[in-house]
């Protein structure tokens, strides 16, 4: 069997470990032959393959990015795109199939391609964490660790000035990344999409810190709005799929934080320092489990399938599982979390 891999949407730490999984399973134990779809949904549409073997995969499990590259391509667009069109370009390319690793645009994509008769199987993958149907994406224990390292640096420069720092993370529509490493950091305040709150609560916070001798550490998650407003702070215009593009929030934060408290306040917005660059240990792990596995689903057909974390075990849901509502942060987290606030 011949099976294209691609990686499609933002890429995320541990793509390259999922690719080398899928590659090395799949030809040392079932013989399977790969081969590498470039750039996401664009290279299925155009027929953009290129021979994928054991050779190119090699010590691929610590390499950020994505040796295939990535877009933010709908399958469904263009002229030539659509089921009907990607079924005969796979035929006249002898591929059998795809495993698509991505997040909820690309399983949502390939949930509807299943739907329409083309061999797919889903491997997931966000740093936002934001997927149903798995526990941990990888991509989301190394997005934690940069940010953490990164606000573990902004505490000793605000403890030098007796300055409040925020920090802002990513997170677009969930908070895991500011609660995991708001938490690590030690922050006073973690603010996140799912709890919207005031001025004065977040002052309030500040206050307490500052009142306590610490030099206060905000974490926001980039889709935080404050009570009020309706939608997440962005004046980037729109990405490929028209959602605004985020980032922000911490430099409008920042001076009203200031001007309410009275101290002096700065904002450092992580952006793309947190997707970039090797993989954590753990998500080297994850990511070549769910590459090992989606080579076995492949073997058994589980077509209209993806791989998932459960626990500590991998396995498979049908896309329709993983779409639809995100993985929110729970209340009850939050309010863990909040103990250590102020
Ligand atoms: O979905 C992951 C994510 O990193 C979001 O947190 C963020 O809003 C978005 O991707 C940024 O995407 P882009 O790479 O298109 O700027």
């Amino acid at each position: 069997m011949k099976i294209g891999i691609l990686t499609s949407g933002g890429d995320c730490p541990g793509l390259n470990a999922v690719i080398r999984g899928i590659v090395l399973k799949g030809t040392t134990s079932y013989d399977l032959e790969f081969v590498g779809i470039r750039d996401g949904w664009r290279g299925v549409v155009d027929g953009d393959f290129f021979p994928l073997t054991r050779h190119e995969v090699k010590g691929l499990s610590k390499v950020g990015g994505t040796i295939l590259g990535t877009s933010r391509t709908n399958p469904y667009e263009g002229e030539r795109g659509g089921a009907e069109n990607i079924a005969k370009t796979l035929y006249g390319h002898r591929i059998d199939g795809i495993i698509a690793i991505g997040g909820e645009g690309t399983l949502a994509a390939a949930d509807r391609l299943a739907k329409d008769g083309i061999n797919v199987i889903g491997v997931p993958k966000t740093i936002d964490n934001d997927l149903r149907a798995t526990d941990y994406s990888f991509g989301f224990d190394t997005a934690v660790n940069i940010a953490t390292e990164a606000m573990d640096r902004l505490r000793t420069t605000g403890d030098s000035h007796q300055r409040c720092m925020v920090a802002e993370v990513m997170g677009r529509h969930v908070g895991w990344i500011a609660l995991h490493a708001g938490m690590a950091a030690g922050a006073h305040a973690i603010l996140i999409p799912e709890v919207p709150q005031t001025l004065d609560e977040i002052a309030a916070l500040v206050t307490s810190a500052h009142d306590r001798g610490r030099a206060p550490l905000v974490v926001v998650s980039e889709g935080f709005k404050l009570q009020g407003m309706d939608e997440a702070y962005s004046d980037k215009g729109l990405d490929a799929f028209n959602r605004p593009r985020l980032g922000g929030i911490g430099d409008r934060l920042a001076p009203e934080i200031e001007r309410i408290t009275g101290i002096e306040t700065r904002a450092t917005i992580l952006g793309h320092i947190q997707r970039g660059g090797s993989p954590s240990a753990f998500d080297r792990v994850l990511a070549t489990r769910l590459g090992l596995h989606a080579a076995d689903a492949i073997v058994d057909g589980a077509w209209g399938q993806m791989v998932a974390m459960q626990g500590t075990e991998i396995v498979r849901v049908p896309f329709e599982d993983a779409l639809g509502e995100l993985n929110t942060v729970p209340l009850h987290r939050y309010e863990e979390a909040a103990a250590l606030f102020g």
